[in-house]
This record gives C-alpha cells, structure tokens and sequence, in this order.
C-alpha cells in the first residue's frame, strides 16, 4: 500500500501564460513567486491555517491545455523507492524523475506514472516549504490548495486503484463518483466520469462563508463565469463557488469541508448520494459543468441567482 500524505501542487499546461498568471493572480488571488523559463509558480497557503507553507502548490507552463501533471507527497519520504516498486508490480510503468525535474519541482526526488484513465500522477520526497509567507496578490481569503476533481474513464476501477493500491479512503459517492480522502479531509481528490483524462476542477479553501460571497460579487463585476453556486455540498459541508479559468479549467473556492478524524476512521460509514443537482448542492444551486451534469435525468438549465 503506498501511503499519500497529501496533494502537492499541480502542473497544467496553457496555450497563453501571460492570460494565465493574469487570471491565477488578479481574479484567483495567488501569490507569483517565481517564473523560470515558459513556467509560472504559484503560491497559496496560510502558514496559521495549514501549518506548512508548500514552496508552491500550482504552475501554469506555455503548452498543452490538456497536459495536467498532479502531486502527492507520502506519509513516509523514505517510502519512495518501495512505492515504485509497488506501483510497477501492479502494472504500471514508473520512471524516476530526472536532476532537472526535481530541481524545478522544488523537490529531492520524484517518481511519475498514470493512473489506469492515465492521468499523469507524480510522487514526491522532500519537496521544499517556503520560509516567506503566503502574502496573496487579492484579499480573496485564501488559506490554501486543498482539493482537486479529477476525470476517470471508470470510476470503479480507478476508485479500487486509489483505494486499494494507495491509500485513499472512500467518504461518499455522488453517483458512481467517489470523494477521496488520504488524511482527515473529507477529500482530497474525487473521480468524476468524463470521456478524457485530465484535471476537472482546482480547490482552494478560503477563510469564511464572506470570502465565498465576497467572491462571488468580485467575479461576477470581472465578467468571470460562474458556473456553480454559491451553495453547500451536502456530503463534505462545504460552502463553495465555482468559476471558470483559463482554458476552461474549473476553479473552486470552499470553506467548512468536514475532517474525518482518525478516531473515526474505524466507524466512518461512506455515504451514497445519487448522482442529481440535490447531491451536490443542498441550496439549489445547478451546476453548468459538463461533469456535474453528466446523466443528470433533471436537464434544466442552471438557475439564475442573483442578476
Ligand atoms: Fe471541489
């Protein structure tokens, strides 16, 4: 069993970087730390709040919108070597990071592979922390990168891939979808069926429920797309809006995602929610993504909120 300790950051590939760093800084609110090359790094977590600041935790690089590299890092950095060993027994291809890849992913060491809809998945061993505070380029209310929905061609086989290879645990299904989680977060990834792989939304938690309407106003002024919410998730609790970003990608902000504490793990009973509106949105909200929507037998367009 290969045991994550947590996501790590995120790598996606974008036809136009300068419209990225734009939209990542002035409408998302992430910090900038650094461009090396045809790459952007971003910053998001409160120290006070996570009790880490990560070196970085998502990176836009001039290429292809569909090349989404996403990281973990293990509960034990010296599992690195058994991990990939593990992960090649099971039938999937491992390579070792090279000098360069590490030194550009602020890291000691890494593995990569895909996962069985072949998303590009890496592991990580040392990744570096910033001794710099997380100082946000907008007061969006950020206290960090917590959670991504990631696209499966099966869900049960990559829900037995995540779950019995590694180390997720099941918290609640939304149809045949599983919500993920490897620590105390009630996820940490989600598969969401979809006919290509590749990253299907980006979580940042923010503060409280103000940051979400604050946000909310912000966006709509911008002319950014709203595409769910405000609303609450009945199977993690918590408050969210997303929006859309640069190439479509799928952005959330959410506060109030329930823990599963490790007293609870023993008698935690996942939840099985149907795949409709209701399982994701307790308020009302619809949403306008293509994976929440999916064999949604209710084909109503997403409601008007507010004008
Ligand atoms: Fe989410």
């Amino acid at each position: 069993m290969v045991n994550l300790h947590d996501i790590r950051y995120l790598r996606i590939g974008t036809p136009n970087l300068e419209a990225a760093v734009e939209f990542a800084t002035k409408i998302v609110g992430l910090q900038l730390v650094r461009r090396e090359g045809r790459a952007a790094y971003f910053r998001s977590d409160k120290a006070a709040v996570r009790g880490d600041t990560r070196d970085h935790t998502l990176v836009y690089s001039a290429g292809d919108p569909d090349d989404h590299v996403v990281a973990f890092d293990l509960a034990n950095r010296d599992d690195l070597d058994a991990a990939g060993a593990e992960l090649e027994k099971a039938g999937y291809p491992v390579r070792h990071g090279t000098k360069d890849e590490c030194e550009r992913r602020r890291v000691q060491q890494l593995i990569a592979f895909q996962d069985p809809s072949g998303n590009k998945i890496e592991i990580v061993a040392r990744a570096s922390h910033s001794g710099e505070r997380y100082f946000p380029s907008r007061d969006a209310g950020i206290t960090h990168f917590s959670h991504i929905g990631l696209k499966t061609s099966n869900a049960p086989r990559d829900e037995a891939f995540w779950t019995k290879l590694l180390n997720a645990r099941v918290s609640d299904w939304i149809g045949e979808a599983p919500l993920l989680r490897v620590n105390t977060v009630h996820h940490t990834l989600a598969l969401f069926p979809s006919a290509h792989p590749g990253v299907q939304h980006i979580n940042h938690q923010v503060e409280d429920f103000d940051d979400v309407m604050r946000s909310y106003y912000f966006l709509k002024e911008k002319g950014v797309r709203i595409v769910f919410g405000p609303g609450r998730h009945p199977s993690s609790s918590a408050c969210f809006l997303y929006f859309e970003g640069p190439d479509k990608m799928v952005y959330e902000y959410s506060v109030g995602v329930k823990h599963i504490l490790p007293e609870e793990e023993a008698s935690y009973q996942p939840r099985q929610f149907p795949f409709a509106p209701e399982s994701f949105c307790m308020w009302g909200s619809r949403p306008d993504i293509p994976e929440f929507r999916a064999d949604q037998k209710d084909k109503k367009p997403p409601l008007k909120t507010v004008a």
